[in-house]
């Protein structure tokens, strides 16, 4: 091939799409050029509302200066620094920074580069931990259906959606699973729902069938997000907190979309007062510009690890661009933006406005549930008999096109703007999905 050989800017065969129908979209495609603040521009020059902070990630919206400038000026001081066995300041002090705004006990911090990564660190943490500490027989790990720890062997073991783990062979040995929490007496509940608080007891069963001195840990999403918005029942993570603490048991939040303000406290841990073992986070860590993910945890599993002769490694993991300077100045500047603009409890005051607005949307063709926490909401709509997840599809397509961005799951809208949206913005968020889900009917 010539050297001066240039990709034709429209043959778009090469690039193998993650999580997307490639044949639909290269098509039709749908692309992004640009993006500044609430707004995506798409390739054909219109404004798109961001409905859904990119993945869930650009909590502070797009193209935030503080943060675009921290990024220029990191990586023309220091690109790259060897992640083991050396150090830069920064890393030390973004990880003082989080534990700042972490729950009480959440007390270290060990990066990697996406949710994905941090679950499989924490589920391998808690392995280690156990063993640490004598308790080896504790290899068990407890996930939950319905539930999505990204896309590792770890992740999806633990995971709960069917088609993120059928086609992938036996996975994890020695994991098992508790019931999802969405039960149809909780239909268009308003935050969160009153029923369900038992199913945490499911736990008791596990317990009771493979041993407790078997179970190094519980990994649940405090509100489950990917699978279509779902709501913990009042009192379950609670319960679940108790019955893990009886057994000894460690229980792990995976706060990859909760995490950074997105139910109206820094973390969910502290929104539902319950505070876990560990707590995995991404996304928000930098607001969606440069990947990174990050595992915190308590003292005491910290501690377990630090014995035995000086030199020697702890903990056999890590990954080469753990903690890399660019990504911790870019969530350095993106916690500054947070706090400058009170962006980790704004979904609190934004809350009831959008409660309102999107529970509006009762009436609309199709629509058989509506639920709500934060700024974060779903709409699940009727699937078309025969075509599971058509309508929801075609929802998406006809919604970029009147220009919002949402996302769908299976027949489930879920939406998740960005914290700087204002009043008037979830106005027309909801109103254009109103009209759109009207026009499809
Ligand atoms: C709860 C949760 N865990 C893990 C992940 C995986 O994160 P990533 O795509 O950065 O690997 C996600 C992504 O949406 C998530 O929502």
């Amino acid at each position: 091939m010539p050297l001066d050989r240039k990709p034709a800017p429209n043959d778009l065969r090469a690039f193998w799409m993650p999580f997307t129908a490639n044949r639909q979209f290269k098509s039709a495609p749908r692309m992004l050029v640009a993006s500044k603040d609430m707004h995506y521009t798409s390739s054909d020059g219109r404004q798109i509302l961001d409905g859904t902070a990119g993945l869930w990630c650009c909590n502070a919206g797009h193209c935030r200066p503080r943060i675009t400038e921290a990024v220029r000026a990191q990586v023309g001081e220091l690109d790259y620094a060897p992640a083991f066995q050396m150090g830069h300041p920064l890393a030390f002090e973004l990880a003082n920074r989080l534990v700042d705004i972490a729950p009480e006990g959440m007390e270290h911090v060990f990066y990697c580069n996406s949710g994905s990564e941090a679950v499989d660190t924490a589920l391998k943490i808690a392995l280690a931990y156990h063993r640490a500490r004598g308790d080896s027989a504790r290899t068990r790990l407890i996930g939950r259906e319905r539930g999505y720890h990204g896309v590792g062997f770890g992740g999806i073991s633990v995971g709960g959606i069917v088609n993120n783990r059928r086609h992938f062979g036996t996975l994890l040995a020695g994991v098992d699973h508790l019931p999802h929490t969405h039960l149809p007496e909780n239909r268009m509940t308003r935050g969160q729902p009153e029923h369900g608080a038992h199913l945490a007891d499911e736990l008791e069963r596990l317990v009771a069938l493979h041993g407790a001195e078997t179970i190094a840990a519980v990994i649940v999403e405090p509100m489950a997000g990917s699978t279509g918005v779902l709501m913990p029942p009042k009192g379950y993570l609670q319960r679940l907190r108790d019955i893990t603490r009886k057994h000894g048991i460690l229980l792990i939040f995976d706060e990859v979309i909760t995490g950074f303000g997105r139910l109206g406290s820094p973390f969910a841990a502290q929104h539902f007062g319950v505070v876990p073992d560990m707590i995995t986070c991404a996304k928000g860590l930098t607001n969606g510009v440069i990947p990174m993910g990050a595992v915190l945890a308590s003292a005491q599993i910290h501690d377990a690890f630090m014995q035995g002769p000086e030199h020697l490694i702890e903990l056999f993991h890590g990954y080469t661009y753990s903690g890399n300077p660019i990504s911790c100045a870019a969530a350095m500047a993106t916690l500054d933006t947070y706090a400058e603009e009170g962006l980790l409890t704004r979904a609190a005051e934004l809350e009831n406005h959008w409660q309102e607005a999107l529970h509006s949307l009762k009436d609309h063709p199709h629509v058989m549930d509506i639920r709500n926490m934060g700024l974060i909401g779903a709409v699940e709509l009727s699937p078309i008999d025969g075509q599971p997840g058509k309508r929801g599809f075609d929802i998406f397509v006809r919604a970029f096109e009147a220009g919002i961005l949402i996302r769908v799951t299976g027949d489930i809208i879920a939406m998740s703007p960005p914290l700087i949206i204002s009043k008037e913005q979830i106005d027309q968020l909801i109103g254009t999905l109103g009209d759109v889900l009207r026009m499809a009917a």
